[in-house]
C-alpha cells in the first residue's frame, strides 16, 4: 500500500461539505483548517484533520510532505476548455490588436475555420503530441481535471479522432479527462450553405458513433449568431440526450439570443459564457438549477470589457462555475489562478466564492461530485500546494504561479 501525508499546511482548503454545488452563502465557506493534514492511501484520502491527528497515521514507508508556510487546496477541475487542436491563431491575435473584431475575423475566413483546417490535417498522434504538452500546463498552473471539448473536426472521422485523443489524454497523462462532443461548434466550409446538411451529419452519424464507442459523457454546441441558432440547439441537443449524452451549452457569448433560456428548456447541466445574458436568462437558469460556467479569459483575450453578470447570477442563487475556455481563439491560458484574478477584480466575486466555483462547483457540474472538488476522506487525493499562506494570494499575485507541488491520486506529478 502506497501512502501520503501532508503535514503543518498554513491552510488546508477542504471545500468539505454537502455533496452537491453550492449556492448563495455556501459559496463562502472554504471549510479551511489551520496547521492542517491529510492522510492518503492507494490515491485516495482517508483522513483529512490537525496535523497531530494525521501524523498518527503515518508509517515507515509514508511519503510525507511538509507544507509549513503552505497553502494546499484540491487540485482545480477546470469544466470547459478545447483541450485538442493543432496550430495556433497568431495572426487573428495580431490583427485583434489592430482593431479587427472575433466577428470580423471570422468573416475573412480566420477564427475557428484556421483550426479547423490544421486540425484536420493533424494524425491523432500529432494531437497526442500536443494535448499532453498542454496536460503539462494545466498540471503547472493546479489543475488536475478537465472538462475537454471536440469542435475542430467537424466531420465524421476528424470528432471522433479529437475525441479519442481527449481519452487517451486522460489515460495516458496525470490530468483527468472529462469529454464532450462539440460538433455543432461551426459550420465546416465544405457545406457551405447547406446548414441542414451539416445538422443531418451530426444527428445521422456522428451522435450514433460517438455512442457506439462511449467517446463522450455531454453533448455541446456553439449557440450563437452566425453559428447555431436555437433550432438548431433544440434538434441536435434533443438527440444527444437520446444518445445518453447530458448537455452543456455555449450561449450568448457575443449576442443575447436567448441561448440561456433554451439551456433551461433542454434541461441542460450547465450554460456557459453568458456574457450577454439578461435578468430573463438568469431567472430562467435558476428556475432549473442550471449551473452558469463563467469564462472571464475569453472577455479578457477578446479585449471586451462585458464580464457576465456574477454578482446578479450569485444573488439569484445560481452554483457558478470558473473555468479557462482554453481554446487557440478567444482564451488561449491554462491557468485557473489567472481567471481568479479576473473573477476577483472584474466581476466582483471573492476570492473564497471564485475558488468555490473553480473546484467543487465544477466537479457537480461534471458529475464528479463523489470523486474530486474537495479534500476529504473518500475522495482522490488531487491535491495541490502553494508557496503562500494565504488562499487569497492565489488570485492576488496575478499571471505568478505560486504552484509548488501536484499531486494526483497521491502520486507527485
Ligand atoms: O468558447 N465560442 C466558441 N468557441 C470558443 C472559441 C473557439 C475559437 O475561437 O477557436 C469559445 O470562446
Ligand atoms: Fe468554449
Amino acid at each position: 500500500m502506497s501512502s501520503l501525508a501532508v503535514l503543518h499546511a498554513s491552510q488546508l482548503i477542504t471545500l468539505a461539505g454537502p455533496p452537491r454545488a453550492r449556492s448563495g452563502k455556501e459559496l463562502g465557506e472554504l471549510g479551511i483548517i489551520h496547521d492542517g493534514g491529510l492522510f492518503s492511501a492507494d490515491g485516495k484520502i482517508t483522513h483529512v484533520g490537525k496535523t497531530p491527528e494525521i501524523k498518527k497515521f503515518c508509517q515507515r514507508d509514508t511519503e510525507v510532505i511538509d507544507a509549513r508556510g503552505c497553502v494546499v487546496l484540491p487540485g482545480f477541475v477546470d469544466a470547459h476548455t478545447h483541450l485538442v487542436f493543432a496550430g495556433n491563431r497568431l495572426e487573428d491575435f495580431e490583427s485583434r490588436a489592430r482593431g479587427e473584431t472575433y466577428q470580423q475575423t471570422a468573416k475573412r475566413g480566420g477564427g475557428i475555420k484556421t483550426t479547423v483546417r490544421a486540425t484536420r490535417a493533424a494524425t491523432e498522434n500529432d494531437l497526442f503530441a500536443l494535448a499532453k504538452k498542454r496536460a503539462g500546463w494545466f498540471l503547472q498552473n493546479g489543475t488536475t481535471t478537465v472538462e475537454a471539448k471536440s469542435g475542430y473536426g467537424l466531420t465524421l472521422e476528424d470528432e471522433l479522432k479529437i475525441l479519442r485523443v481527449i481519452r487517451r489524454v486522460g489515460a495516458e497523462t496525470p490530468l483527468e479527462t472529462v469529454p464532450t462532443f462539440l460538433g455543432a461548434h461551426a459550420f465546416p466550409p465544405e457545406f457551405g450553405e447547406n446548414h441542414g446538411g451539416y445538422i443531418s451529419l451530426i444527428i445521422d452519424k456522428m451522435l450514433p458513433a460517438i455512442e457506439q464507442e462511449k467517446l463522450a459523457e455531454y453533448c455541446d454546441i456553439f449557440c450563437e449568431q452566425n453559428y447555431f441558432d436555437v433550432d438548431d440547439s433544440r434538434r441536435v441537443l434533443t438527440t444527444a440526450k437520446q444518445h445518453g449524452l447530458k448537455l452543456r451549452m455555449h450561449v450568448d457569448q457575443l449576442t443575447n439570443g436567448g441561448g440561456a433560456k433554451m439551456a433551461a428548456d433542454l434541461g441542460a447541466v450547465t450554460a456557459d459564457h453568458l456574457e450577454q445574458t439578461d435578468a430573463d436568462g438568469i431567472s430562467a437558469l435558476a428556475k432549473r438549477g442550471v449551473q452558469p460556467v463563467l469564462l472571464p479569459g475569453s472577455v479578457y483575450a477578446l479585449g471586451s470589457k462585458k464580464y457576465p453578470a456574477a454578482r446578479q447570477m450569485i444573488d439569484a442563487g445560481l452554483a457558478v462555475v470558473l473555468a479557462t475556455d482554453f481554446n487557440p481563439g478567444s482564451s488561449p491560458s491554462a491557468s485557473i489562478p489567472m481567471m481568479l484574478s479576473l473573477a476577483v477584480t472584474q466581476m466582483r466575486m471573492s476570492p473564497t466564492e471564485a475558488i468555490t466555483a473553480a473546484t467543487i462547483n465544477a466537479a457537480a457540474s461534471l458529475g464528479r461530485i463523489e470523486s474530486i472538488g474537495s479534500l476529504e476522506a473518500g475522495k482522490l487525493a488531487n491535491l495541490v500546494i502553494y508557496d503562500c499562506d494565504d488562499f487569497r494570494e492565489l488570485a492576488y499575485w496575478f499571471g505568478v504561479s505560486l504552484v509548488r507541488d501536484v499531486f494526483v491520486r497521491g502520486k507527485r506529478t
